[in-house]
């Protein structure tokens, strides 16, 4: 497909989500391609996945860094890079408000629950430990306020009994890598 629209994905770890977007861009009709991945942790292992096909990336350490100073580096690289929509993916960092004003409307994130049930950290736990039925994933655009913003997409999976949240939380990325590149095409092709 002719003038993919330019992503950037930020990650700080594993690199899974970025690895299933990669992986839906080989698709004929896929309407984005990812130009540049950003992480602040400068070994994050998913970096690999962006070098082994050869695209962009800018590894940098926020250590030291005020968070609005870092978020200008980042910002910087994005604009160098041409880029027009940015997809968190497991990127874990606050972001300061002036970077999220800046994208505005062409950033998002997934996170693992059903929100706005779960934001924050241990998701899986805190669903099983709630008693919950179901559990699951959700894409939403980013704003200032940790794991808020508007809901894009979501995917839901059953709780099983004598789920662990390892066990709960396999079976949710397997919907995370299914439903994150679904919705990241469906932002660009509204940009
Ligand atoms: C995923 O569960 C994602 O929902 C959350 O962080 C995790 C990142 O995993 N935001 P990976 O680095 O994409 O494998």
């Amino acid at each position: 497909m002719a003038d993919r629209k330019r992503v950037a994905v930020l990650i700080s770890g594993r690199g899974s989500n970025l690895k299933a977007l990669l992986v839906a861009q080989g698709a004929a009709d896929c309407p984005y391609k990812v130009a540049l991945v950003v992480s602040n942790v400068e070994d994050a292992p998913g970096l690999d996945f962006a070098r082994a096909l050869g695209i962009a990336t800018f590894a940098r350490s926020h250590k030291g860094m005020k968070r609005a100073e870092f978020d200008a580096l980042v910002d910087a690289e994005l604009r160098a890079h041409k880029i027009e929509a940015v997809a968190l993916a497991g990127y874990m960092r606050l972001l300061s408000p002036g970077f999220v004003e800046g994208w505005a409307g062409r950033m998002i994130n997934i996170h693992p629950s059903l929100l706005p049930l779960y934001k924050g950290l241990d998701t899986h736990q805190r669903a099983i430990e709630a008693g919950d039925a179901t559990h699951g994933c959700s894409v939403h655009l980013v704003t200032p306020e940790l794991d808020d913003g508007p809901i894009l997409a979501q995917a839901e999976v059953p709780i099983l009994s004598g789920d662990t949240p390892d066990t709960l939380a396999a079976r949710v990325l397997v919907e995370e890598h299914r439903l994150y590149p679904l919705a990241l095409a469906e932002l660009v092709r509204t940009l």
